[in-house]
């Protein structure tokens, strides 16, 4: 493993990209005080103010099809819950598909974004770990106030602790990422199993209940006309 840290960048998965693309090795680990431009799913931005959050990327390489993608996302989350449980003691829920909670707050994303080379397996991925480790000085910005959360009320010098605490976690799932050895964590410490929820796809939205997850990490739900549907994390997200 190899860490890079920088002061400033507008994106960890942006200057992790540059990286991957010019041969740079798996688990290489970009890490960044502060993001000007950091970016998660469905092209929203991620609020990165200057040293209360973790942001880092880690390059991969991963021999499995494009459609296995998936799995580095849910391992990743899998492996910051635990490091966040080891480290702060604090319990953690897993909100399918890429976020994790403390106490009805969002404490963390993930963002994998993958590159196709024509080949049957990905070229290259970069797993995109945003933290909220502290509340920032300024508080959270008003458009998401009521659902950003953080690790700790106060300042703390942790960071690097759950950077390499999370690294080594995930590094041990990755190593035989086809085994889902993560699944039934995964499974079990997610918090929108059994819960109403509003499904949206991009401009549509709908009522439904979360039964259960599958093995391939889609989120089965069932709608008011009691009609099952197994959703894929690519297409739509859900709010509880
Ligand atoms: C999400 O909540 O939709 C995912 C957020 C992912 C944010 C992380 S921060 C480090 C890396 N760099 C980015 O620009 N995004 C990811």
């Amino acid at each position: 493993m190899k860490y890079i840290y920088l002061k400033e960048t507008e994106s960890t998965n942006k200057y992790a990209k540059e990286l991957a693309k010019q041969g740079a090795d798996e688990f290489t680990v970009v890490i960044a005080d502060r993001q000007t431009a950091g970016y998660g799913r469905m092209g929203r931005s991620f609020h990165s103010p200057d040293s209360s959050g973790l942001y880092m990327s880690i390059i991969l390489r991963p021999d499995i099809s494009p459609e296995k993608s998936l799995y580095i996302t849910t391992a990743a989350a899998v492996s910051v819950s635990r490091a966040i449980e080891e480290i702060s003691g604090k319990k953690c829920g897993i909100k399918w598909v890429n976020d994790i909670y403390i106490d009805s707050k969002k404490v963390c994303g993930i963002l994998t974004e993958a590159a196709f080379n024509g080949s049957d397996t990905l070229d290259y991925a970069i797993l995109g770990i945003g933290v909220n480790i502290y509340t920032p000085q300024e508080g959270f910005p008003a458009e998401i106030k009521n659902i950003a959360g953080s690790i700790y009320s106060e300042p703390a010098d942790i960071k690097k602790e759950f950077a390499e605490r999370i690294t080594v976690i995930f590094a041990e799932y990755y190593k035989d990422l086809e085994e889902k050895n993560f699944l039934d964590y995964y499974r079990e410490n997610n918090i929108v199993t059994g819960k109403k929820i509003k499904v949206i796809n991009g401009s549509t939205s709908y009522d439904a209940e979360t039964i259960y997850i599958d093995d391939e990490f889609r989120l089965i739900v069932k709608d008011q006309n009691e009609n099952t549907t197994a959703l894929d994390s690519g297409e739509v997200s859900i709010r509880m």
